[in-house]
């Protein structure tokens, strides 16, 4: 066959259970965050694994200086967008603040909404002991979980602040137990948060499901990044285990400056944009 007739090879459409096999294969594993119709596309043409609707998104879309003011109505309506942008990559909701701690039902209860009203496939729950009732509860409705240990935004206020995790060895065995009962309990992947990367790295050879690193240094067996941080679309300083791949907000800033000049000075609309 001459090259111009080869076909591109056929995109998979990840399911959940590629992901212990892609660390079985040691296939690094690619999720990122999406939290509309057009980072939902970007992320799914660039064919990443995983796409996380993020509670991030209150930060990063809605303006909130932390994810405690985001809502279930508010996820509901940023994964609903995602998912009709999203065709190859696995569709992961995170739980917001409150929609899985009040009872194992009420968490079931939500990540059925998530599912049944925005077509998630999978849910994220932050946190281990506290959460395992509610996660083993939506793994036996059939709703696949993604662990989420290490750093927790969602409980800043009760660990004084977003503090980096494993700086003693009590606490890198407290880290790799709760990685440990999550793996027990079901999760089909855990997200290492703010970890320190000696202690992900123990992490990751003591679990046979996958763990997806964010901080949490090069050794995990895939990684994640929050879209706005990956292309430049925040306003603050990008985090020091982020990378900035693309200036966005720069290049949004001066296509509207001139635009906005162009209409003041009359040279838009032109000839060519008359009917
Ligand atoms: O909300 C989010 O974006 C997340 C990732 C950073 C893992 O939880």
């Amino acid at each position: 066959m001459s090259a111009e007739n080869e076909q591109p090879p056929a995109r998979l459409r990840r399911r959940v259970h590629h992901f212990r096999k892609f660390k079985e294969e040691k296939r690094r594993i690619v999720f990122i965050t999406a939290h509309d119709f057009a980072s939902g596309l970007a992320a799914d043409k660039a064919d990443v694994d995983a796409v996380l609707v993020g509670d991030s998104l209150g930060m990063v879309a809605l303006g909130f200086d932390s994810t405690l003011p985001v809502t279930m109505e508010m996820m509901l309506h940023h994964t609903a967008a995602v998912r009709r942008a999203v065709k190859y990559a696995f569709l992961i909701a995170d739980m917001p603040f409150l929609s899985y701690q009040i009872s194992a039902e009420d968490a079931v209860r939500n990540a059925g909404r998530f599912v049944q009203e925005a077509g998630a496939e999978a849910v994220k729950l932050e946190g281990c002991c506290e959460v395992l009732p509610a996660i083993e509860r939506i793994i036996a409705a059939g709703i696949p979980v993604l662990g989420h240990i290490g750093l927790l935004p969602q409980a800043i206020h009760r660990t004084g602040g977003y503090k980096v995790r494993g700086r003693t060895e009590q606490d890198a065995e407290e880290l790799i137990r709760e990685a440990k009962l999550l793996e027990e309990a079901g999760a089909f992947a855990i997200v290492l948060e703010g970890i320190l990367p000696g202690v992900a790295e123990r992490i990751t050879q003591e679990v046979k499901i996958p763990t997806i690193g964010i901080g949490a240094g090069g050794g995990c067996d895939g990684q994640i990044l929050v879209f706005s941080d990956v292309v430049g679309l925040t306003a603050s300083r990008t985090p020091k285990f982020a990378k900035r791949y693309a200036t966005a907000l720069d290049d949004m800033t001066r296509a509207v400056s001139t635009y906005a000049e162009e209409v003041r000075a009359g040279t838009f609309p032109g000839r060519e944009h008359e009917y």
